[in-house]
């Protein structure tokens, strides 16, 4: 009796184990996508698992579950079965500044499988129109000399967009008021509208309203130009040395999901971001490829704790309240 059970237990384990990964995916796969549609996150989700599909021979859906700077999007997946079906795309914001910021519940590291390091957007200062400011100069003077703090637009708080505004408020001294939406789709068609001042925005969020003249680019947050947008200065350039920030990005997935099946993911993102039509498309949306010997889920999970160490101290001494 007791061989049976065991022999029973040991069918359902290769079952479990090997069997599922020889025929992942045999359905469609979930990439939980932790802001609005139409935004920076999205736009890069929706240009990777174009691709990802033919490798992996199945259809990905892009599931939106936004809210609380994403974290709402990545306990959706740590929830999740640890069987690849569901995948978590997010980045410095989602995967590291919220766990300094907010009681998750669940832990960024330990609850979660990383997968792929995903291209790095520099971040870009923008403003309404409105702002009479012609050069980042005159913006940072502006802002000191109004007598209340601009409203910066945000995808909540713990976002890249609001990381990248307690940097600029850490560097220049300069007081912000944080308005948060949930993503920056959204904000960006506010600050066209002119309901709010400033956006630090991934530049391929805002890129194609600078290029349209709908609202006022000042500088990337890197130490080299964005190629396809070489007439922005960058911070060095500008007047504001040293204020470096790109929004680093990444796939992962529930903890315990099998390595077989990581190795899947990831060999697919990988042939992703090999392929020259998908480079193609994220370099004209002013993304930098991840280097080639980053590429490895170990390198992601590396990266991530590094950048944990890295700007969790600035985070939390910047003692950002959240409801
Ligand atoms: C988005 O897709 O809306 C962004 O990634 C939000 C942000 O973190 O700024």
């Amino acid at each position: 009796m007791r061989r049976t059970v065991l022999a029973a237990l040991a069918a359902m384990l290769a079952f479990g184990g090997g069997a599922c990964a020889d025929n992942f995916p045999s359905h469609p796969i979930t990439l939980v996508v932790p802001f609005a549609a139409g935004g920076p996150t999205d736009a890069m989700a929706r240009i990777l698992v174009e691709r990802m599909q033919n490798t992996l021979g199945q259809t990905i859906l892009i599931e939106n579950v936004t809210g609380a700077a994403g974290s709402l999007g990545v306990g959706r997946v740590v929830r999740a079965a640890p069987d690849g079906y569901t995948v978590s795309i997010g980045h410095l914001g989602t995967h590291v500044a919220n766990g300094a910021i907010y009681k998750l519940g669940y832990d960024l590291v330990t609850d979660l499988e990383p997968v792929a390091l995903l291209p790095s957007n520099p971040m870009i200062i923008v403003s309404k129109n409105a702002v009479p400011a012609k050069s980042l100069g005159e913006l940072l003077a502006l802002l000191k000399a109004r007598p209340t703090p601009a409203t910066a637009g945000t995808a909540g708080a713990g976002s890249g967009s609001h990381i990248a505004g307690l940097y600029f408020e850490n560097i220049t001294g300069i007081k912000l008021q944080y308005v948060p939406y949930r993503g920056t789709a959204p904000a960006l068609t506010d600050l066209v509208a002119g309901q709010i001042d400033i956006i630090i925005d991934q530049t391929s969020n805002s890129i194609s309203q600078v290029r349209a003249g709908t609202i006022r680019a000042y500088a990337v947050t890197d130490d080299k130009r964005v190629e396809s947008a070489s007439d922005i200065p960058t911070t060095d350039e500008a007047g504001l040395p040293g204020f470096h920030m790109t929004l680093w990005s990444g796939l992962w997935v529930p903890k315990d999901t099998p390595k077989d099946i990581v190795a899947k993911l990831n060999a697919a993102a990988v042939d992703a971001l090999n392929d020259p039509a998908v480079r193609k498309k994220f370099e004209n949306l002013g993304l930098q490829m991840p280097p080639k010997d980053q590429l490895s889920p170990q390198a992601l999970g590396a990266w991530q704790k590094a950048e944990i160490a890295k700007w969790w101290p600035m985070i939390k001494a910047a003692n950002v309240k959240v409801e």
